[in-house]
């Protein structure tokens, strides 16, 4: 068993439970595939590891759109460019790594993924849920 990469911190929470949830299954991912990478036995493993994080990503920021639809989030189109780029570059970083026949040590998808845990959920989201949550709270107040 290698380090993880990600140890979940409360600082990564951002107040909206079921995207918390999300973030920590992410993370969880994230760690297996670094395991699987560091440990390098199984191909298989690796490429079952890429395809969850993908699916998971993928279905995350769906949600989490949904979210801000709802809200009617003001900063929607700007965090839906960055939610495209990263699973643009994620998917970009998978494909080499699903082309390569050889062994992969320090792929920089972890270079990627290390960037948007640190930069986008903890910026991004957390603006976006501090001002869904300032507007559920306005709606809740009204008569
Ligand atoms: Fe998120
Ligand atoms: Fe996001």
């Amino acid at each position: 068993m290698t380090d993880t990469l990600f140890k979940w911190d409360d600082s990564f929470l951002i107040g909206i439970e079921e995207l918390d949830h999300e973030h920590k299954v992410l993370i969880d991912d994230i760690n297996r595939l670094h395991e699987e990478l560091a440990g390098y036995k199984e191909r298989s493993e690796i490429e079952k590891c890429l395809g969850d994080i993908y699916v998971r990503m993928q279905a995350h920021f769906a949600l989490e759109e949904r979210v801000m639809k709802e809200h009617d989030y003001e900063f929607f189109d700007g965090h839906k460019r960055e939610h495209d780029k990263l699973l643009d570059s994620y998917t970009e970083s998978m494909m080499q790594l699903l082309n390569d026949s050889g062994v992969f040590p320090n792929n920089p998808i972890e270079d990627a993924l290390e960037h948007w845990i640190l930069n986008h959920i903890i910026t991004s989201d957390k603006k976006m849920s501090l001002m869904v949550q300032e507007k559920k709270a306005s709606k809740a107040k009204l008569p």
